[in-house]
This record gives C-alpha cells, sequence and structure tokens, in this order.
C-alpha cells in the first residue's frame, strides 16, 4: 500500500475562503498522533519552552530544543502538514542566516514548513525562503517573541490608529510569499480586516471566528494550564483527571495494593 501523503503547504495555502483550517499545537509523539486524525497542519510552537520546560517566556528557546521536539511529532504522524517554529535569535538577522536554520530544521526534522514571528520587517526573509524551498507560515499581531519591546503579553489593536500597521504587515507577508498567516492575540474586526486584506488562509488564536482556521496550543485546551488567556476554550479538563490518577497510583503503592499478580512476571 502507497504510503499517505502529508497534506502540503500549497494545500493550506488553497483553502482561503474555504473550509476552516483546524490546527492544535504539539510537542510530544503520542499526542500528536491523536491530533493527527483531525488538524490539517500541526505547529510544534515555541510556546513549547514555557508548556514543555517551565520558562517564562519563548525567548530562551534553542533550536535544538525545536528539533528535538520537531522530529517527536513527526514520528508521531503521517498525515497533518506540520510546522515547526524558528526560535528567537535565528532568523531576525538576515535572510542567510535564516534559511541556514530553516534549512537545519527541516533537514533534520522532515517537517513541511517553518513558522516565524514578524510582518513587513520579515518579508524580504519570507521571500527568500519560500523562492529556495521552504514554505513560510508567517506569524503577526501578538508575536511573544517581541514580549520585551511590547511591554508584555498585550492584545493589539485595542487603538484603532494601530490597525493600518498590522494590515500593511499582513500584506507584506502575503505578498512575500509566505503560504498561511497566524494572526494571534488581536481585536476581532482587525483580524476580520486582515483576513480580508490578504489572499493566504489566517489562522486566528484570540482573533475572531472569522479566520480561515484557528489554532490553540493543545495543553492550554486540555485544561493543563493552570493560568490561561480568555481566548482559550476547555474542551477537555485534563488537569484533575491527572490528578485522581496519580493519587490514585500513590495510595496503591504505599498500601502495597498496587503491583497485583496481574502486573507481575511469574
Ligand atoms: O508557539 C506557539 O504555540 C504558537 C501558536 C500559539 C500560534 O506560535
Ligand atoms: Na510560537
Amino acid at each position: 500500500q502507497a504510503p499517505i501523503r502529508r497534506i502540503t503547504a500549497p494545500k493550506i495555502r488553497a483553502r482561503k475562503g474555504g473550509e476552516p483550517i483546524v490546527s492544535l499545537t504539539s510537542y510530544h509523539a503520542h499526542t500528536a498522533a491523536i491530533v493527527d486524525k483531525y488538524a490539517d497542519f500541526i505547529l510544534v510552537g515555541d510556546s513549547l519552552g514555557m508548556v514543555m520546560h517551565g520558562m517564562d517566556s519563548t525567548i530562551g528557546v534553542p533550536l535544538d530544543l525545536m528539533i528535538m521536539h520537531g522530529k517527536a511529532v513527526v514520528r508521531g504522524t503521517e498525515r497533518a502538514l506540520i510546522v515547526v517554529d524558528m526560535p528567537f535569535g535565528t532568523y531576525e538577522e538576515s535572510p542567510q542566516m535564516a534559511f541556514r536554520h530553516a534549512a537545519k530544521i527541516m533537514k533534520e526534522t522532515a517537517c513541511g514548513a517553518v513558522k516565524l514571528e514578524g510582518g513587513a520587517r520579515m518579508a524580504e526573509t519570507i521571500r527568500f525562503l519560500s523562492e529556495r524551498g521552504i514554505p513560510v507560515m508567517a506569524h503577526i499581531g501578538l508575536t511573544p517573541q517581541s514580549v520585551n519591546t511590547m511591554g508584555g503579553f498585550k492584545v493589539q489593536g485595542r487603538d484603532e490608529a494601530a490597525w493600518q500597521t498590522h494590515i500593511d504587515d499582513a500584506v507584506a507577508v502575503a505578498e512575500a510569499g509566505a503560504f498561511a498567516l497566524v494572526v494571534e492575540g488581536v481585536v476581532e474586526e482587525l483580524a476580520d480586516r486582515v483576513t480580508a486584506a490578504v489572499d493566504i488562509p489566517t489562522i486566528g488564536i484570540g482573533a475572531s471566528k472569522n479566520c480561515d482556521g484557528q489554532i490553540l496550543v493543545l495543553e492550554d485546551m486540555l485544561g493543563l494550564n493552570p493560568r490561561v488567556p480568555k481566548f482559550v476554550k476547555i474542551y477537555g479538563d485534563l488537569g484533575p483527571a491527572i490528578e485522581r490518577a496519580v493519587s490514585a497510583y500513590a495510595e496503591e503503592v504505599q498500601d502495597r495494593s498496587f503491583p497485583t499478580s496481574d502486573n507481575v512476571y511469574k
């Protein structure tokens, strides 16, 4: 039987204005295998620094960590497009530097695309990569790698005077060849304006139901993050379920009711 072909970046791009694009993050082979049944693309987001490794922001995430988790997700899946985030400091300096690191990510993980943050200022780099065989997903609005210049994780576009800059950013990355665009943490009407302004799909997170697709951080929507932003909907409350399991195990170890004869080799 022929191997199942993955969804490609051009296939995602062709979904503009069509059936909503389903996406979640994943950093982990076994959960990615579940997400793979339902998602069009899976993002190995640099949010893994905060979610998996307890960092305060994504600034400190190393390239090798993205590659390690990227490999895990590619191994655990067969259908979805896998997109790996380029971490802070690996692409901003020049198109050449971005290409070197993006190529390393693609060669070592076998992912199908990379994502980087920034609008007009990253357009030249997006063009450089996409003309050389690397599909690029862009990311505008609340861009977490700019937390220190934004002065916190703040919703963007509360002041209508800033809207045009975000729209110009979206148009610039689309014209540069990005195949899709994450729009994060912006007021709803701005997300709608951005979606209308570009011919590539917008993927909303804390944005609008009118985006061409949606993404959430898996652990957030599973209830594993004790402090989630307003835009997260909790679809499964796994925190309490894990705690019940761990406390039952602890009790059974303490009273020697685990392991039973079923759990040992005779
Ligand atoms: O790192 C991440 O998880 C992301 C998504 C929230 C879009 O960039
Ligand atoms: Na990210």
